[in-house]
């Protein structure tokens, strides 16, 4: 891999994944950022890496909806690797106006595929990225496995399955080289504060009040951003053509019990200034609708077939990624000003 297209770069995910390729991993070729920076694309998270990397990283800022620009990228850049992250992400989002998860998450993968199609003679990995959450809920027992049928529940997650499905095609008919990982909940530095872990640190931090949805006893596996980005690079460079891994953390927790060791750890490193415990701060909210009560993910044939497992336990996971945003508030300030404000008011007037 010499020219690996990057989609989503500038979110969550997608900036962790370049940061740990170009400053930790083995990759030695160039990485082709495109993302059309939505409210949750920050090319600030990218800053340091533009500098240190000027032969190896390019950053364009274009729509993977916009089929003829795909193709042209393709060619241009003579593309011949991808890793596919750019996404709409949030669910509560897809449930108030799931139009753009339609577009981007359906409409955008299909032109990627096209383009890659296109250069199938130079193409060697399409690598998707892709969630946990089109399996569906579980109840108190069992895993999701790379057999369990999908069966998705939000805009969002219906979305992610469909672009799956198109990936998967892609491979049966054209003989697209691809392979696809279906991961469990992220956390960890560069999150965008409307998802639960950064939302909550924020505003404990502050001391304004927890929102939890429902009673507090949805599930979810909780997985460090950087195992994530290990397992990608390792799937890219190993997994078998035409094959979908399942990637999670092993850290099953209800949201209640996350929210409580948060309030817990931030309490040891900087009481607030009444001396109020944080867990007072815990607010039961009306339930998200459709709220998948349980995700909990089977790795086995990760760990079998690539010998692959996650680092981080869960609490120092979390400690580091508290003391990150507690580091970076000035990029958190910018952050959360100017569109997600506006979300806020809207999202819970
Ligand atoms: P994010 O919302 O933080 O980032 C998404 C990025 O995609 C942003 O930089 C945004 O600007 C870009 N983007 C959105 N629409 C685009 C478009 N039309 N054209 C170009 N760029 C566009 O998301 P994330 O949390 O980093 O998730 C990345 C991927 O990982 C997604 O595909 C998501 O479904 C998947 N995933 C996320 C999690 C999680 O816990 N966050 C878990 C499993 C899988
Ligand atoms: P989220 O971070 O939105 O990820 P996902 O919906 O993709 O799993 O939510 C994680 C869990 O936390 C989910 O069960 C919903 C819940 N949640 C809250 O209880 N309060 C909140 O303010 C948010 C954003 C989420």
């Amino acid at each position: 891999m010499k020219n690996m297209l990057v989609t989503g770069g500038c979110g969550f995910i997608g900036a962790n994944f370049i940061r740990y390729l170009l400053n930790e991993s083995d990759y030695a070729g160039r990485i082709i950022n495109v993302d059309n920076l939505t409210y949750a694309g920050n090319p600030e998270n990218l800053a340091d890496i533009e500098i240190d990397y000027p032969d190896q990283y390019i950053f364009i800022q274009a729509d993977i909806c916009d089929g003829t620009r795909m193709a042209k990228i393709f060619a241009d850049y003579q593309i011949d690797s991808v890793c596919h992250f750019a996404a709409e992400s949030h669910v509560d989002r897809s449930i108030v106006k799931p139009d753009a998860f339609i577009q981007t998450n359906i409409v955008g993968t299909f032109n990627l595929l096209e383009s890659a199609r296109s250069r199938l003679d130079h193409l060697i990995r399409f690598h998707h990225i892709s969630t946990d959450e089109v399996y569906g809920s579980l109840g108190s027992e069992g895993y999701f496995t790379e057999k369990t049928p999908y069966k998705p529940n939000s805009p969002y997650s219906a979305s992610k399955a469909a672009s799956d499905h198109l990936v998967r095609a892609y491979h049966k008919t054209y003989d697209l080289p691809m392979t696809i990982s279906n991961c469990s909940n992220n956390y960890g530095p560069y999150q965008f504060p409307e998802k639960l872990v950064p939302l909550i640190i924020l505003n404990a931090l502050e001391g304004k009040s927890l929102p939890v949805y429902g009673d507090g006893g949805n599930v979810r596996d909780w997985l460090y951003v950087r195992d994530h980005c290990t397992a990608i690079w390792k799937i890219m460079k190993q997994g078998k053509n035409g094959e979908i891994y399942n990637i999670g953390g092993n850290s099953e927790m209800k949201n209640i019990k996350l929210v409580e060791m948060i309030c817990d750890i931030l309490d040891e490193m900087k009481r607030l200034t009444n001396n109020r415990s944080r867990r007072d701060l815990i607010d039961f909210v009306k339930d998200r609708p459709g709220h998948d009560r349980r995700y909990a993910i089977d790795f086995g044939k990760l760990s079998r077939e690539l010998g692959w497992f996650p680092e981080a336990s869960l609490e120092i996971g979390i400690r580091d990624t508290i003391k990150w945003y507690i580091k970076n508030q000035k990029w958190v300030g910018r952050v959360k000003s100017g569109e997600y404000q506006t979300w806020i008011k809207t999202h819970y007037s």
